[in-house]
């Protein structure tokens, strides 16, 4: 058996491979599958996604799309809207050997695209990215798309082929039925302006929406034509805060040492380098604490600094005995923390220990941890 240091990265291959199987059900609606690379950041993971039938790799950097570009993947799309022209240059020699997709949001970055299009003599495609109320990146859907896409055809350096959208908004969601009018409104965004486009003479054959919360109900929107999820490779405390996931679908955890017990609080050997300080995303921050053990008793992490994780028994969070929290854990005991927000943790971590079907572990090398560039 081999010996695991803590704090550890676990993956579980037979939830790992149930969500991954959970991401391409939604192919049945009719879409296509173009899963993103910033959750797991793995070679192996993103190519069972390629074998399951993903039409291609979404990603967030340009140092990840090299990285797949290397390995052999062919169709992938950056979004994010790059403005760095060395970047946009060397991903544009990669054309026609590969499918490099970029983002527009803007004239302004379009123009950095195009005077990089034109110096490599390729006409790339562009998708456009709109903003459904993530209020992040994207122009607003309609009419101000519409201009976009129309100067766009006008230039003829970029090859405007498809329009997309993140309803990260979803993350802050209270209900079911919210994110259900999240998701409406997600595909309602991108078939808008894929509309007006088409009704001004210009084809949009791929109109693409994501988020783990949003995808499986947006993908049943008629003329949807790919859904882009992330985090729902593991799913987390956050993803099981909305419902969107069971505690028991939740592939990932952070494997902690108990290295100090007191009478008010335990203390782990996990702390913000090993769990973030993230007490959710867009904007959703309700999560209590910094991850959750995995025990009977549900416990939770009150407090992290660096190193250390603490647990703390206090009103919020009441001692089921005295000692120790009469926890039953001892001193060197390990105890699985299910992370509030699993894309960042990944991040942390050089690889996981990768816990087999057969019963075995892997080391599985997180490939892009910190290629954020
Ligand atoms: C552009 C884009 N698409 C898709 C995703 C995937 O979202 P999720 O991890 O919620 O599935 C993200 C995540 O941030 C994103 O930024």
């Amino acid at each position: 058996m081999m010996a695991i240091e803590t704090p550890a990265l676990m993956l579980e291959e037979k939830k790992l491979r149930l969500n991954l199987q959970r991401m391409m059900d939604v192919a049945a609606t009719g879409v296509q599958v173009r899963p993103h690379f910033k959750t797991h950041k793995s070679l192996y993971i993103a190519k069972l996604q390629m074998n399951l039938g993903a039409c291609g790799i979404t990603v967030a950097t340009a140092s990840e799309a090299e990285l797949l570009l290397e390995n052999g993947f062919r169709d992938i799309l950056i979004a994010f809207p790059l403005t760095d022209h060395e970047k946009i240059r060397r991903l544009m020699r990669r054309i026609p050997a590969a499918r490099v997709i970029f983002t527009v949001d803007s004239e302004e970055q379009a123009a950095l695209v195009e005077r990089a299009a034109k110096q490599e003599k390729v006409t790339p495609e562009v998708w456009l990215k709109v903003n459904s109320g993530l209020n992040r990146c994207g122009t607003e859907p309609g009419k101000e798309t519409l201009l976009l896409a129309k100067k766009l055809a006008a230039g003829g350096l970029l090859r405007l082929t498809g329009v997309y959208t993140h309803a990260g908004h979803s993350y802050a969601a209270c209900s079911a039925a919210e994110i259900a009018q999240i998701a409406a409104a997600e595909a309602d965004s991108v078939l808008l302006s894929a509309r007006l486009i088409e009704e001004a003479g210009i084809p949009v054959p791929h109109r693409s929406v994501g988020s783990t919360p949003t995808f499986e109900l947006a993908a049943q929107y008629k003329g949807i034509t790919e859904v882009r999820p992330g985090n729902a490779v593991f799913f987390d405390g956050m993803q099981v805060g909305l419902g969107t996931a069971a505690w028991e679908e939740v592939a990932l955890t952070v494997l902690a040492t108990i290295v100090s017990r007191k009478k008010d609080r335990l203390i782990l050997d996990a702390g913000s380098k090993a769990l973030t300080t993230e007490k959710g995303a867009h904007g959703n921050e309700r999560m209590k604490g910094f991850g959750k053990l995995v025990t009977k008793e549900e416990l939770y992490i009150t407090r992290v600094s660096e190193e250390h994780g603490v647990v703390a028994f206090n009103q919020q969070q009441p001692s089921p005995g005295v000692e120790t929290g009469g926890t039953g854990l001892s001193l060197n005991d390990r105890v699985a923390i299910i992370p509030n927000h699993a894309c960042p943790v990944v991040n942390l971590f050089d690889h996981y220990y990768f816990m087999k079907e057969d019963g075995g572990v892997d080391i599985l090398p997180v490939d892009a941890r910190g290629m954020s560039q």
